[in-house]
């Protein structure tokens, strides 16, 4: 595939000069305009990877044509040529989103590397955003926001394993987003029409969590007046997910193992043997291969659940995610709250990528308190 690059540049000896360097470039194609005008019509009609320009035009200010530019194709990387000395404005224009700037006179090796970084990001963005529409064509994951590359590969990975009746091992810190993802492998399924049961083992008292696993039958105990189903009987047919999966003991651990091997399970105090067909999702913040090597975490167990891993990224190591999540959030929250829809300005923008070291909740937070 080749790339199409576009030089907007008011003066011919700058194009002419521009034009030697991409002539030395394998798969990349050049074309050149002049003005406002032909620059802004050549973009809406023409697929373009790269913009190279000095945002000179007679017609309008420098951050106005940006601006437009930017309308026309919004994701479009542009590398901006400023004059040495004018690096303050170029500030200003780098705030509006561009991808990167040059002070001229340049050196062309320097151009050369701008050139390669920006196409390359380019085609990720292009190739992320036609793998999301494919994924979304054919699953819901409208609400799983992100067209970071590891988005898409859990998104990918979630689509995969949808398909199947596998034990799924979902990790990644706090907030990442692992019941989110839980939640679109079951209603991706053809379990979806069954029940979604959800337990997390980290909110309930280590004594209670048996009888919520298994249930009991009537006088199992002292205060078994009735009989209860357990989590694991109540998912049947459909899907279990257990969260927090690392804060079992370990006996409790060795029962769960034995559920989900032989899919069937007394309840306490009782002799019949129940059916527990359901798909188990497992979710964890802990690192369970740490928790195994201590002997809190029996290893039978953790072979058992993890044999499709689903790993989430933290949202500081996928920045480009911060922005779709904080509008995400923002129509939300906007919606909820019956406000007509705010959006993020440039300032926002700008300092959510600074605090992006955060959490997603944080993250948040602190935009909607920005407002
Ligand atoms: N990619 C995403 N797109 C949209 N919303 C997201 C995304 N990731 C996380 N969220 C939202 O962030 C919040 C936290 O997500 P979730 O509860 O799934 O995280 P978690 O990994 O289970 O966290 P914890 O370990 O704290 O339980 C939820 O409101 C969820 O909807
Ligand atoms: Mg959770």
């Amino acid at each position: 595939m080749a790339y199409r690059v576009l030089i907007a540049d008011d003066e011919e000896r700058m194009r002419r000069v521009l034009a030697m360097v991409f002539e030395e470039m394998e798969d990349v194609k050049v074309a050149t305009t002049s003005c406002s005008e032909s620059t802004l019509d050549y973009l809406e009609h023409e697929r373009t990877h790269l913009l190279i320009t000095d945002l000179k035009v007679p017609e309008m200010g420098r951050l106005e044509f940006l601006r437009a530019i930017k309308d026309k194709v919004p994701d479009l990387p542009i590398i901006v040529l400023t004059a040495y000395g004018s690096v303050g404005s170029a500030i200003d224009v780098m705030k509006e989103g561009v991808f990167d700037f040059l002070t001229t006179p340049f050196e062309k090796e320097i151009l050369k590397l701008a050139v390669n970084r920006a196409l390359k990001m380019s085609s990720l963005a292009i190739e992320n955003k036609y793998l999301r529409q494919e994924l979304e064509s054919q699953y819901d994951f409208k609400n799983i926001i992100g067209n970071s590359p590891q988005v898409i590969e859990a998104l990918r990975l979630v689509g995969e394993v949808s398909k199947t009746d596998s034990t799924v091992l979902i990790t990644g810190e706090s907030g990442t987003g692992k019941e989110l993802i839980a939640r679109a492998i079951h209603y991706n399924s053809n379990r979806a029409c069954g029940p979604l049961i959800v337990l997390n083992c980290a909110a309930i008292p280590e004594n209670l969590l048996e009888s919520e696993l298994f249930g009991y039958e009537r006088g199992a105990f002292t205060n078994a007046e009735k009989t209860k189903k357990g989590r694991f009987e109540l998912a049947s047919g459909g899907t279990f997910f257990m969260d927090e999966i690392s804060e079992m003991s370990t006996a409790v651990q060795a029962k769960v193992l034995r559920v989900i091997e032989a899919k069937e399970m007394e309840r306490l105090g009782g002799t019949e043997t129940i059916k527990a067909d359901s798909r188990i999702i497992c979710a964890t913040n802990k690192n369970l291969e740490e928790l195994v090597k201590v002997g809190k975490f029996r290893e039978d167990l953790y072979y058992r659940i993890s044999v499709f891993p689903i790993t989430l990224t933290p949202l500081r190591e996928r920045k480009e995610d911060i922005i779709p999540l904080g509008r995400h959030f923002l129509k939300r929250f906007s919606t909820k709250m019956g406000k007509s829809p705010v959006s993020l300005s440039k300032e926002l923008r700008s300092y959510s990528l600074r605090i992006s070291g955060k959490g997603i909740s944080e993250s948040c937070r602190m935009l909607l308190k920005g407002l």
